[in-house]
């Protein structure tokens, strides 16, 4: 196997040599002049290409990145960011790196990770066959804007707090990618940092787990935001999804995965297809329940072997005075799961622009909501056999399902 390895910085370049097996297999190069140089050489091409971003500091990424992959078609090519690049060079990257394939590893680890990234992707590439492990669970809208996004992320949210389970939410919705901002990240990680990965069949969980977000109030909880270009959502592969769901499901106890309410792309159908629980989240208008739902029912999931009873609906912003539980359900043809009232609609817009989670918010409008949202936590985690779910509430913490159903009465879930 021939490995390149270019950066200037000589620490880092002494810990990732000491991966290599055989030195015979290595070539180095500290500056752009060696790294072309070695590019262009005629003996053999790289299995192998890992260039630290800071070699080419001088070059525009349209100049250096194509010139990797012109080496090869099918060498695997890893660039290390740079925390010195500025924001829109960055994302520039990004972009490119996409369209070459090229996999990215984040800015700002020190050399020890960097190196453990690197051997992740080198030097372990065998990959066993991954044990289906953790709950997956795929939430979409029956219309686009009934709250997908919004019960996902709170519901992971409140398994993440309520357990010691590592829950995961990974973005899928590949044409309308709204966690980041949902969660106010600027975007420094999430999808665009695995999709060479994921296509490379290499991901592994650790690097999954680092192309994650974290929020600081819900350690177990990691969120891998979506896709920085929406053009994209049609080229990924069902296999780059199945091959993610897999490494997810053996990296977390339970995976959300938010997906576009059209079943249009890969990510949508593979995710529903592979997944243990599918939510349809509703609005108690006719347009969700009946219209979307029976229209993209009929002409997709039926076709794929999906019947009624293998989805659970939740109706978002209930309203008895719209349309009652037995009205949705018998139109739809699909229990209803869970009712999660409006908090407002102000309140659903601040907490987006502001990036801050209904669930984790203080005010006390939010109550109800974070109690249904609890409520549906709790029952997941029940049906996982997980017995340790617990809620904090203003009345203190409650354990146990008798506890939990005394103090909100009012909250029905099937
Ligand atoms: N129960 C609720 N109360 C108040 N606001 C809400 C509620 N549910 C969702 N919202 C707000 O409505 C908007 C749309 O919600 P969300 O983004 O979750 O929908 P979605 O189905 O994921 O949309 P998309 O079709 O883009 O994926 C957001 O601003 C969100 O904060
Ligand atoms: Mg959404």
């Amino acid at each position: 196997m021939k490995v390149l390895f270019a950066t200037p910085n000589r620490s880092l370049m002494d810990a990732l040599t000491v991966l290599v097996p055989s030195q015979r297999e290595l070539s180095i190069a500290y500056n752009s002049s060696e790294a072309t140089k070695a590019l262009k050489q005629k003996d053999g091409e790289f299995d192998f290409i890992v260039v630290d971003e800071e070699t080419f500091l001088g070059n525009f990424p349209w100049e250096w990145m194509p010139l990797l992959r012109d080496h090869s078609q099918v060498s695997q090519i890893i660039v290390i960011l740079s925390e010195k690049t500025d924001s829109v060079y960055a994302e520039i990257i990004k972009r490119l790196a996409v369209d070459l394939k090229i996999s990215l590893i984040a800015p700002g680890l020190t050399k020890e990770e960097v190196a453990g990234e690197v051997n992740l992707r080198v030097y372990k590439q065998a990959k066993k066959e991954i044990e289906k492990k953790g709950r997956l669970i795929t939430v979409f809208s029956s219309s686009s804007k009934d709250g997908a996004t919004t019960v996902a992320l709170s519901t992971a949210m409140a398994i993440a707090k309520g357990t010691s389970k590592k829950v995961g939410l990974l973005d899928l919705n590949l044409k309308s990618p709204e966690l980041r901002d949902f969660m106010g990240v600027k975007g420094e990680k999430g999808l665009p940092l695995i999709q060479a990965d994921m296509d490379a069949k290499l991901l592994e969980p650790e690097t999954l787990l680092k192309a994650c977000e974290q929020v600081s109030s819900v350690k177990n909880l990691f969120v891998l935001t979506g896709l920085v270009r929406r053009e994209w959502a049609e080229k990924i592969s069902v296999s780059e999804i199945a091959f993610l769901l897999q490494v997810a499901r053996e990296t977390f106890d339970i995976v959300f995965v938010d997906v576009h309410s059209f079943p249009d792309n890969a990510a949508t159908v593979r995710s529903l297809l592979d997944a243990d629980e599918r939510w349809v989240v509703v609005s108690p208008s006719v347009a969700s329940y009946q219209s979307s739902w029976h229209d993209w029912y009929n002409s997709v999931f039926m076709h794929y072997g999906l019947s009624h009873d293998d989805f659970k609906v939740i109706i978002n912003r209930d309203s008895k005075e719209l349309a009652s539980v037995n009205e949705i359900e018998r139109s739809m043809g699909v229990k209803v799961f869970a009712q999660v009232s409006h908090v407002g609609q102000e309140k659903g817009i601040k907490s987006l622009n502001f990036g801050e989670p209904m669930f984790i918010s203080k005010e006390d409008e939010y109550a109800p909501f974070k109690n249904e949202i609890n409520k549906i936590a709790q029952q997941v985690s029940q049906n996982m056999g997980i017995t340790e779910f617990e809620v904090t509430g203003k009345k203190g913490k409650v354990k146990g399902r008798g506890l939990v159903a005394s103090m909100f009465p009012f909250l029905i879930v099937k």
